[in-house]
C-alpha cells in the first residue's frame, strides 16, 4: 500500500475511523506494549518513561525533537538474532540505524556488521568492529570504496555487478590482494509484508539474475581470478517479511545454483548469505515471527534443500537491521499547531503539527509507511479522536503518522511519542527546509548519553561558503567565518 502523494492535500481516504485496521482504543492512555521497547512503560500519572527517565526529563534535558534509544532493548534483541541463529552468522544491516556506539553495542552482542558505503565503514572502524567481521555491499561501490575496503581488509565484499567484479579484479591484482567476496544474486521473489512475489525475472538494481545465467557466469569469473577468494552466494529478498515463505522460495532457487556450481566446478563454496529484512511491529497491524521461529523455519529451509541437492550446508548469515534497531527507539516531539480541518461529508481531521517531520523520518512521506504514536507526557480524559501526526516541512506530504488515535484535548507544548522509530529514520534524515537533524541519545539505568549531538543552523551555513573562486573555499578570508 503506498499513500504517497506529492506536494498536494491526500484526499480519498477519510472516515472517521481510518484504515480498517486500526481500532479505536479502549484506554487511549494505555501502550500498547509491543510496539515500544522493553524498558518504556507508562507512569502512574500517564507519562512515557524509559529506562527510568520520564519524557519530560528528556525533553527537558535533551530538547525535542530527539530519537531516544532504549540501549539494554536494541542490545537484547541483537543478542537474540545471535542465541537464535546458533552455529550462523549474524550481520547487523547498519544502514538501518549506526553510529559509532551502535556499533560498539552490536559487536559486543556476538554480530558482525554490514556496511553499504565509505562513510559506514568509516564508521565500523572507528567504533573498532573487526575489519574481518564486516561485510561490504554497495550496487555502486566507487574504486576509491573498494580501495578503503581492502585498506581495512574487510572480511567479505558482496559484488554486485559484472562491472563491479571486473574493477575489483584490477584493484585487487595491482594491490596483491585477494578478497573475500560474495556475489549479490537476484532469485526472483521479492518480500513484503505478509506477502511475497516469486516471479521469474527482477526488475531492480541490486543483484545479478539467476534466470538467463549471469548469476552463474559472475560466480565462474569470481571463481576463476586468483586474486578473488569466491565465498558464496548472496541474496536479499526484501523488508518487513513476517515469515520463512520467501525465504523458502529464494532459499531453494539460490542453493540450487550454489549446486550448480558445485558440479561444473567441483568447488563447494563455503558460504550462503540469505539478506535481510525480518518485518518489525509498527503498528497493531502487525505481528512479525520471533527470531527464533524464523531460525527454525529458515535452518529447515537451508539444511532440507541442501540434502536433497547433495551439497553440504554452508556457513550461513544472515542480515538483519530494522528487527534490531527500529523497536528500540521511539522518536519524541513536541507539538506545535493542531488543527481541526473539515472534510467532504461533514467530517473532519485533526492534524496535529510536531517540530521535526519528513527530515527526521521520511519514510511515511516516501513509501507510505505506517506508525503509530502515544501522548507521552500526561494522562488525558478525552475520547480518542483519529488523528494524523504532521511535520513542520513545506510538503503536504510531510506526515510522520498517517492514522492514529489520540486524546481530543492534545494541545501545543504536549510531547508525542512515536515507537518504533529507530531503523531508517536517522539514517534516512535530510536537511530539507535547512532544519538541523535532532540528535540520537540513550538511555540505560536511569542515565541519558549522547550517541549523535543535534545539528545546529550553524553547522548547516559552515558548508554553505556564499560564493568564491573555486579552490579558496577553505582560505582564511571567507565572508562569515
Ligand atoms: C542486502 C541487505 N541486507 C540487509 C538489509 C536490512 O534489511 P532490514 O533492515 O529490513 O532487515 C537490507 C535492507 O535494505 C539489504 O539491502
Amino acid at each position: 500500500m503506498t499513500h504517497t502523494h506529492v506536494a498536494g492535500a491526500i484526499h480519498g481516504d477519510v472516515t472517521t475511523r481510518g484504515p480498517v485496521w486500526l481500532q479505536p482504543p479502549s484506554d487511549v492512555n494505555q501502550l500498547v506494549d509491543h510496539l515500544w521497547s522493553s524498558e518504556v512503560t507508562k507512569t502512574a500519572d500517564g507519562e512515557l518513561s524509559v529506562a527510568g527517565v520520564t519524557v519530560s526529563d528528556l525533553a527537558a534535558r535533551v530538547g525535542t525533537p530527539a530519537l531516544v534509544v532504549d540501549e539494554a532493548d536494541l542490545r537484547s534483541r541483537a543478542r537474540s538474532f545471535v542465541d537464535a541463529f546458533t552455529g550462523w552468522d549474524v550481520f547487523y544491516a547498519g544502514k538501518s540505524f549506526l553510529s559509532v556506539a551502535i556499533a560498539t553495542w552490536v559487536a559486543d552482542e556476538g554480530l558482525f556488521l554490514d556496511v553499504c558505503s565509505g562513510g559506514e565503514l568509516a564508521v565500523a572502524l572507528r567504533a573498532g568492529v573487526d575489519p574481518l567481521k564486516i561485510g561490504m555491499h554497495g550496487n555502486n561501490k566507487s574504486d576509491e570504496e573498494l580501495h578503503q575496503a581492502l585498506d581495512a581488509g574487510v572480511g567479505r565484499l558482496i559484488v554486485d555487478s559484472a562491472d563491479e567484479i571486473e574493477r575489483l579484479s584490477v584493484i585487487a591484482a595491482e594491490r596483491d590482494a585477494r578478497p573475500g567476496v560474495l556475489v549479490r544474486v537476484t532469485a526472483g521473489v521479492e518480500a513484503h509484508t505478509h506477502e511475497y512475489i516469486a516471479t521469474a525475472r527482477e526488475d531492480q538494481k541490486f543483484g545479478i539474475p539467476i534466470t538467463g545465467g549471469a548469476a552463474l557466469a559472475a560466480l565462474l569469473r569470481c571463481h576463476n581470478d586468483e586474486h578473488l577468494n569466491l565465498l558464496g552466494i548472496h541474496s536479499h529478498i526484501g523488508s518487513q517479511i513476517f515469515d520463512a515463505e520467501g525465504f523458502d522460495v529464494a532459499g531453494r532457487r539460490t542453493l540450487r545454483l550454489h549446486a550448480q556450481f558445485a558440479e561444473q566446478t567441483g568447488y563447494e563454496m563455503p558460504e550462503f548469505d540469505m539478506g535481510g529484512g525480518f518485518g518489525i511491529a509498527y503498528t497493531t497491524q502487525d505481528s512479525p515471527a520471533t527470531p527464533y521461529e524464523l531460525a527454525e523455519q529458515m535452518r529447515h529451509i537451508v539444511e532440507s534443500e541442501c540434502t536433497s541437492l547433495g551439497v553440504a550446508v554452508p556457513r550461513v548469515s544472515i542480515e538483519p537491521g530494522r528487527a534490531i534497531s527500529g523497536p528500540a527507539a521511539f522518536m519524541l516531539y513536541r507539538v506545535g499547531t493542531v488543527k481541526t480541518v473539515p472534510l467532504d461529508g461533514g467530517q473532519a481531521r485533526v492534524y496535529i503539527a510536531v517540530d521535526g517531520g519528513m527530515s527526521d523520518n521520511i519514510r511515511t512521506a516516501l513509501y507510505g509507511a505506517e506508525y503509530s504514536a502515544t501522548l507521552a507526557n500526561r494522562r488525558s480524559s478525552a475520547p480518542p479522536v483519529l488523528s494524523r501526526v504532521v511535520g513542520k516541512h513545506c510538503e503536504s506530504g510531510d506526515i510522520v503518522v498517517r492514522d492514529e488515535f489520540l486524546p481530543a484535548d492534545v494541545r501545543r507544548g504536549d510531547l508525542i511519542a512515536v515507537p518504533a522509530s529507530g531503523a531508517y529514520s536517522r539514517s534516512m534524515a535530510s536537511n530539507y527546509n535547512h532544519v538541523p537533524r535532532p540528535p540520537v541519545v540513550s538511555v540505560a539505568d536511569g542515565k541519558i548519553s549522547m550517541l549523535l549531538r543535534r545539528e545546529t543552523v550553524e553547522d548547516l551555513l559552515s558548508h554553505d561558503v556564499g560564493q568564491v573562486p573555486w579552490g579558496t573555499e577553505d582560505g582564511p578570508e571567507l565572508p562569515g567565518r
